[in-house]
């Protein structure tokens, strides 16, 4: 089924099936978990009028509805929501290879994403309640949808991140389209009775299938006014551009990323060996917010590089809920392959693989290689590999690995990791300048949700976070009127 203006409608046309990431079986036999709808052009744009209708350019009900009504629809759906955390967190260890804990802790973190986004925006709704006289005149300003969103969620939070998205969507009276990514695909399916239980017809749709063929139609028609997504930067051009009116099209987007550690000499190398071995591989390094390069001083690469590849060699591969598994089978079937290509690029070039399990690929996983030395000609050390391989590099100057990294196309995060202050203090003025969050001693990540994430250059369009994504997917409106 899918949703569709409130109605959960059978589809019966070509169905496509969902696989297992993981298998019981010593060698990898995919299970048939599912199927979801092929959904094509005409049905694609019949489920984009729905939203279009109730949000009826601004005056709809569910854009004008109060605020008070609009978050006991998300409580609702909340509560119903919860009712399925054994389903969906078992969708995401069988789907994509999620750690139990990890899975558990992703619908975890969601649930309560949904509670501090009602929570901020009651505060938001408060503050606008106020009024500003500025010269002569009152203003009573107000928070106001945007429109009609098209939203794409990715594969590796498949829950999380397309309720980033979702939910201040909805809370600030947009009306949307959801497609799910390829894989993660199944798991919405337990929470599509939630959003029709929870929501009026139209204000969420669920639709499924190719982008070429049922998200780009949409975008052609030029009803969307918001394109939400989280995933990479030729999917989100490509998307753009179908729009017919690119200036009405507002974009929130989440795309690629090469975070670096940067380990100085005086580095607690314990601390620093830990955070980046969580930091580059948990879920196999699959998170945009991931250590992608590894940057370690002359003076202290030779036992930095010993200790992090035997570490790296310590990680349990296994089951997503075994205990102490850290490692999972990857769920993109040509994963494996690529990052093979990543390592054979590097080490035609001059790299060496550091660590003994590097790069031994069985089925469905390839376990982490250690990459070292890498350089700017080596394709592991331009793309944005979101995968098990961790690249080192060697520097000497900072002065030199600052302009380097001021040639990179990406700028979400960095984790910096030392000591001293007075060199410290320098160095940060300059990474603020070139990424959006500093980590200081400790690996790069999203959270808490209630901090911004975003980035510069390639890596972000917009900004997430409980708080500023309910700005993000509204505009600042007002009413002005004169003292008398
Ligand atoms: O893939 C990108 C995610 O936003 C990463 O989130 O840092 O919480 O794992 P995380």
């Amino acid at each position: 089924t899918y949703l569709d203006n409130g109605k959960l409608v059978n589809w019966d046309g070509k169905m496509d099936e969902v696989h297992s990431t993981i298998s019981t079986s010593s060698e990898y036999k995919p299970t048939l978990l599912g199927t979801v709808p092929h959904m094509d052009e005409p049905t694609a744009l019949g489920v984009l009028n729905s939203a279009v209708n109730a949000y009826d350019k601004g005056k709809g009900d569910w854009p004008t509805m109060r605020v008070k009504e609009r978050i006991d629809c998300m409580k609702s759906f909340v509560k119903h929501m919860q009712t399925k955390r054994t389903e969906v967190v078992k969708l995401l260890m069988w789907e994509i290879g999620k750690t139990l804990p990890d899975s558990e802790k992703e619908f975890d973190r969601t649930v309560q994403y949904i509670y501090d986004t009602i929570d901020d925006y009651k505060q938001l709704d408060r503050d606008s309640a106020k009024f500003e006289k500025i010269d002569g005149i009152n203003a009573h300003i107000r928070r106001g949808p945007l429109g009609v969103v098209l939203c794409l969620g990715p594969y590796n939070y498949p829950l999380n991140e397309t309720f980033a998205l979702l939910i201040p969507a909805l809370m600030m009276g947009n009306t949307a389209v959801f497609k799910p990514a390829k894989h993660g695909v199944l798991l919405l399916s337990p929470l599509l009775e939630a959003f029709q239980k929870s929501f009026p017809a139209g204000v969420i749709n669920v639709i499924y299938g190719r982008g070429r063929e049922v998200a780009a139609p949409i975008m052609k028609t030029g009803k969307i006014d918001v394109l939400a997504l989280i995933g990479n930067s030729t999917s989100a051009i490509a998307l753009q551009d179908q729009h017919p009116y690119k200036n009405r099209l507002r974009l929130i987007l989440g795309l690629e990323a090469k975070n670096p550690a940067i380990i100085l000499p005086d580095a607690d190398l314990d601390l620093a060996i830990e955070e980046c071995i969580n930091g580059s591989l948990s879920y196999n390094g699959q998170r945009c917010t991931a250590l992608k390069i590894i940057y370690v001083h002359d003076k202290i690469k030779e036992e930095f590089n010993e200790r992090f590849s035997k570490r790296v060699d310590e990680l349990k591969f296994g089951q997503p809920w075994e205990e102490g598994v850290k490692l999972t089978p990857l769920p993109e079937p040509n994963k494996p392959a690529y990052i093979k290509e990543l390592i054979d690029d590097a080490k035609e070039k001059g790299a060496k693989i550091l660590n003994k399990k590097g790069g031994t690929v069985t089925d469905n996983y390839i376990y982490p290689a250690v990459l070292y030395p890498v350089n700017e000609s080596m394709r592991v050390y331009q793309e944005e590999q979101f995968g098990p391989v961790v690249p080192i590099k060697s520097f000497n100057d900072t002065q030199e690995l600052l302009d380097e990294m001021a040639r990179s196309n990406y700028g979400q995060q960095v984790s910096l990791f030392g000591k001293n202050v007075d060199t410290l203090a320098p160095l940060i003025d300059v990474l603020v300048n070139l990424v959006c969050r500093v980590n200081l001693n400790s690996s790069c990540q999203r959270g808490p949700d209630v901090l911004p994430f975003t980035g510069r250059k390639d890596s972000a369009v917009g900004t997430l976070s409980v708080h500023d994504a309910l700005r993000s997917f509204s505009i600042r409106t007002f009413l002005a009127s004169k003292d008398n």
